[in-house]
């Protein structure tokens, strides 16, 4: 064990310690959220709100924290959500992250903004790989990305919906965030869409996304990509029942409630508190999974409690990455793991299936009509 991983024993010390290693411009860019970063702080803050009312006196002896996602069984309810750029953390970036997950037992979902190929990264992964997709409005790119997702063996596609438009992060526009020259978004060299545009008074990342991604893609282009790929679709970027109810009568094999980890809309509703709502809409036709602000053991026995089939971190990996490499991801993915272990034995559950909605307390309402104590 190295000496680092003595003294990093929860996701803020990794956080903390990446934040030390990294250029500022990157750890910026991967830390911050849109605008007033009102929503990346309330992801996590609601799941603070949220108290867990457990039971007592249960044999937790045996327990198994494996589930199914998809019909792939993972070790844990924890995926690895998209994030860009990963050579920024470490020199392997995806590559890394997708053997920490196959040792870990989990799903990857790789984003189309990786430095490294979907083919590098199939290769190097022992579990599934989820490909996570932009609609490109050259969509002739786009489906070469599906059809080289699904030659490559990936096992489910993932369609962002929430970035019609870039999310203004005040912070890259500040440090005009521009990735290092030798990293491309590598998935697009093969369209030519590869490289950011140079020398922009303003953050290169949007000025990119501005030039390539499609800002009028609609319902119809879900089916259209539900039609064109043989592998499973997810959607993701939810936080309404009726878009969720839309997008399972669209066809999509799961519904994804996130908000792209508050750098997108601001001030959009923390997705832990719009979970129930989704998952009602869905009403048991599709796995509903989400992410963000997700950063406790127990933050993932709530938003099971409340109807999730699994969640994904994206921030914990980029820190773990940072600071160790493959082994940092491996040790942000068991210290979730540990927790998530304690979180449910404390709760008095045996099995993910245990993790019920009686868990979240709800605090009796405090109604005047009650008579005051003398
Ligand atoms: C990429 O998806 C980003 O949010 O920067």
């Amino acid at each position: 064990m190295s000496q680092q991983a003595t003294y990093l024993i929860n996701i803020d010390d990794y956080e903390s310690a990446a934040q030390a290693k990294l250029p500022k411009m990157v750890y910026d860019y991967y830390a911050s959220g849109a605008h007033d970063e009102i929503t990346l702080r309330e992801n996590h803050a609601a799941y603070d709100r949220i108290k867990l009312q457990y039971r007592v006196l249960i044999d937790i002896t045996q327990k198994t924290l494996k589930t199914e996602v998809l019909g792939h069984e993972v070790e844990m309810p924890v995926l690895i959500a998209p994030t860009a750029f990963q050579r920024m953390a470490n020199e392997l970036g995806e590559v890394a992250t997708a053997r920490a997950a196959g040792k870990t037992g989990t799903i990857m979902v790789l984003s189309t903004l990786s430095n490294s190929s979907i083919e590098e990264v199939v290769q190097a992964a022992s579990f599934p790989i989820w490909f996570q997709l932009y609609m490109y409005k050259d969509r002739g790119a786009t489906a070469g990305l599906v059809k080289r997702a699904e030659a490559a063996g990936c096992k489910a596609i993932v369609l962002t919906v929430d970035a019609p438009m870039w999310g203004r992060r005040e912070r890259d526009v500040r440090n005009r965030f521009q990735p290092p020259k030798d990293l491309t978004v590598k998935n697009l060299m093969p369209a030519g869409l590869e490289q950011f545009p140079q020398d922009v008074a303003d953050s290169g990342l949007a000025a990119y996304i501005a030039s390539v991604i499609d800002p009028s893609v609609t319902w119809k282009d879900v089916e259209w990509l539900g039609a064109n790929t043989k592998l499973p679709l997810l959607i993701k970027g939810i936080v309404r029942g009726d878009d969720a109810k839309r997008a399972v009568d669209s066809g999509v094999a799961g519904v994804i409630v996130s908000n792209h980890g508050g750098r997108q809309l601001d001030t959009s509703p923390a997705t832990i508190e719009v979970l129930p709502e989704i998952v009602d809409a869905v009403a048991g036709r599709v796995e509903v999974l989400i992410d963000g602000g997700i950063r406790r053991g127990t933050d993932v026995v709530k938003a099971i409690a409340l109807g999730a089939r699994a969640v994904l971190v994206g921030r914990p990996i980029l820190w773990g990455l940072a600071v160790e490499g493959q082994h940092g991801v491996e040790r942000i993915l068991n210290i979730l793991r540990t927790e998530f272990d304690l979180a449910m034995g404390l709760c008095g559950c045996t099995s993910v299936e245990e993790i019920q909605r009686d868990l979240i307390f709800s605090p009796p309402a405090i109604s005047r009509s009650h008579p005051l104590p003398e």
